[in-house]
């Protein structure tokens, strides 16, 4: 996928990992001969279901096609529906027996006062009372107990200007469609009911618009820094909006976690810094050049760096919104490291310390989790979600080191990786910084915070194949990862394949599971899908029979169903169809059970998906973004049809008679 606006999963990922950590090739080699596995042409091979190098750039053959249907057929509650077939068409499509309708739009009324979306006659006014662009994470907050007013808390990541605006001229954007874009970023919080099956935008007191230009405060162990003043806020507590929100989470204690991704694509003029020391923190973020692409720095010279070289550090946090007071300031937690966050979730240890899992979505970046030092407060009144609030302010934050096999997970003598629920790597987590207090030699903590990834660096973190989304699974306890990609993987000076990231040239990602000792320093780890064609070699589905799944690539954001079951949604499929959301057991003979419940229009990505009982929501984002397409030339005409404009969009999906999803 070539685009130049966003950082997705070929373009401004690119921010070099030059460090020089271990790849833990020993470990690799003692595994290899442990296990009796190949090594052929400087691949890591593992051996599934036969002697198969693990190469993501195996040419899948035949191309991939649905499985055959099987209704009901030993299907796990959740997953009971017969699978979407692979397809390229400009329309959502969803598993037969289930109805769809859309929830919300980019530019429909949130505010009151809001006016109609006019796509000609758009204004930075209207969007700061409107749903903003490229909807990504979404969650449902319960009001009632059965589910039907809900608050809909929505991410904007990014915004595609050449489809937004007829006629935008990238050298030369106006100041109100600069201001556009400004609103267009953030969060939407909107009041939905049950309505028909799928969900309806109600006025109300809840429906918020969070965007570049409202107030957040930054708090934590970093908060205050010489690095964070800017000539507009020399206390480093105030910083003016958020934005590439990618992914998120809900947390124990009804806030919305957020995590500021692909934040330095927005600032200019990297080429005019000259202090050594900045020069290198920018460019390990990926602050490249002189204009912005955007060159928002025409309007507010906060976005360029030569004027506010400490703007750029006010970004790459994790936010949390309290979405049931609309009064409230969001805060940026400044606990939980700087970097390219996809997102947040939260896992409550026995004890009532949190951990939060982030990842770095970067090729050859890391796994950080934090945990904090203060128990969770029970209960869902203010009182407790204010405290609770404060969690993430105090504790440590940690980074992962796959450290190789457990006995435990010894391959036997068939070749085949264990699907016994054995758990086959070892890991730990390396403290980074707790409090005021820096564990790694050369920085402070402050450092540490600021400049997360030089840090992690310095310790031996594993580089990793884009890690995104990372959540616990509420039914079994483990905390699922998905990598998306990373095609550089064993290429010419980059990092060669390791257990974790098996497959050079790794093109379709994987979904590792990780059984963690919560609070703790020790984790085990496993592969449950090495995603891709299943008729690649190289592909493995938890040990489930191949033939029946899914074809399934590069895989984004995860969620959970109530029995446990995985939902993974896709975002750059390789395999020549739409990208999706996809469902499969983790637990019992059909773990690795891939199934594909939707496809969202061609250009598009799955994002945010919700599950519950009756009702599944996913964010389409940028649909028809392809190659050429602009809203002079429109390639996608989702949802309105005709000759419309595309509309990032959330759709809700449910079943026609009424009845459970995935149960038939
Ligand atoms: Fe915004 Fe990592 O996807
Ligand atoms: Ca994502
Ligand atoms: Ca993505």
């Amino acid at each position: 996928m070539t685009c130049k606006y966003r950082c997705g999963s070929a373009c401004a990922h690119e921010a070099p990992n030059t460090s020089e950590n271990a790849y833990f090739g020993d470990i690799v080699e003692s595994v290899l001969s442990r296990r009796g596995a190949l090594k052929a042409s400087g691949v890591l091979a593992l051996t599934v279901g036969g002697a198969a190098a693990l190469t993501g750039t195996a040419t899948a053959s035949p191309a991939p096609t649905a499985p055959q249907a099987r209704p009901g057929r030993g299907s796990v509650p959740g997953t009971d529906f017969a699978p979407v077939a692979p397809n390229t068409e400009d329309a959502v499509v969803t598993a037969e027996g289930y109805e769809q309708g859309i929830v919300i739009r980019w530019g429909d009324p949130v505010m009151p006062g809001a006016p109609e979306f006019d796509f000609n006659n758009q204004t930075a006014a209207a969007q700061e009372k409107q749903f903003g662009y490229n909807n990504d994470f979404a969650e449902l907050i319960a009001l009632d107990r059965g589910g039907n007013e809900n608050l809909l808390v929505v991410n904007h990541e990014y915004t595609t200007e050449t489809q937004m605006f007829a006629g935008y001229d990238e050298s030369n954007p106006t100041e109100e469609q600069v201001r556009i874009a400004w609103a267009a970023h953030g969060l939407s919080v909107v009041f939905v009911k049950r309505q028909g099956g799928g969900l309806k935008p109600q006025p109300s007191k809840y429906n918020r618009r969070i965007t570049l230009n409202t107030p957040f405060e930054l708090r934590g162990p970093a908060a205050g820094s010489d690095y964070l003043k800017t000539s507009a806020d020399q206390s480093a507590t105030l910083v003016i909006g958020t934005q590439n929100n990618c992914a998120g989470s809900l947390t124990p204690w009804g806030t919305i976690l957020s995590g500021e991704e692909n934040f330095n694509q927005y600032f200019a003029n990297t080429d005019s810094v000259t202090d050594p020391a900045t020069k290198t923190r920018l460019a390990r973020y990926g602050f490249t050049g002189a204009a912005s692409t955007r060159l928002w720095e025409k309007f507010d010279k906060r976005w360029d760096l030569a004027q506010e070289p400490n703007e750029a550090n006010r970004f790459g946090w994790i936010v949390e919104i309290d979405p049931h007071d609309p009064q409230s300031t969001p805060v940026k937690h400044t606990g939980l490291g700087r970097f390219k966050h996809e997102g947040a979730a939260i896992q409550v240890a026995k004890d009532g310390r949190v951990v939060a899992y982030s990842g770095d979505d970067e090729r050859f970046d890391y796994i950080y989790k934090f945990v904090s030092n203060g128990k969770m407060k029970k209960g869902d009144s203010a009182f407790a979600r204010r405290q609770n609030m404060t969690l993430l302010d105090d504790g440590t934050l940690y980074v992962a080191k796959f450290t190789g096999n457990s006995p435990a997970g010894e391959i036997d003598g068939t070749g085949k990786l264990p699907t016994d629920g054995a758990f086959d790597g070892t890991g730990e987590w390396i403290p980074l910084a707790s409090g005021k207090k820096s564990f790694v030699p050369g920085f402070t903590a402050e450092e540490v915070y600021i400049f997360t990834r030089l840090a992690a660096d310095q310790v031996g973190a594993t580089k990793m194949d884009r890690p995104e989304d990372i959540q616990p699974n509420p039914v079994n306890g483990r905390v699922y990862c998905a990598l998306t990609n990373n095609t550089n993987r064993g290429s010419a000076g980059n990092a060669p394949s390791d257990e974790a990231n098996p497959r050079i040239g790794n093109k379709d990602g994987h979904v590792l599971e990780v059984d963690d000792d919560t609070t703790g320093t020790k984790f085990s780890w496993n592969l449950l899908l090495v995603c891709g064609d299943p008729n690649d070699p190289s592909t493995y589905f938890g040990g489930f029979d191949k033939s029946q799944v899914s074809p399934i690539s590069c895989p984004d954001n995860v969620a959970f169903d109530r029995h446990g079951n995985l939902w993974i949604s896709t975002d750059g499929n390789t395999l020549g169809s739409n990208d999706g959301l996809f469902a499969v057991p983790v637990d019992g003979p059909q773990r690795g059970w891939v199934k594909q419940f939707l496809s969202v229009p061609h250009g598009g990505e799955t994002c945010g998906p919700v599950i519950r009982d009756k009702v599944v929501t996913v964010s389409v984002q940028h649909p028809g973004e392809l190659d050429g397409a602009s809203a002079d030339n429109p390639l996608s005409h989702w949802p309105d049809g005709g000759n419309s404009q595309p509309r990032p969009s959330v759709v809700a999906i449910w079943r026609k008679d009424g009845g459970e999803i995935g149960q038939r």
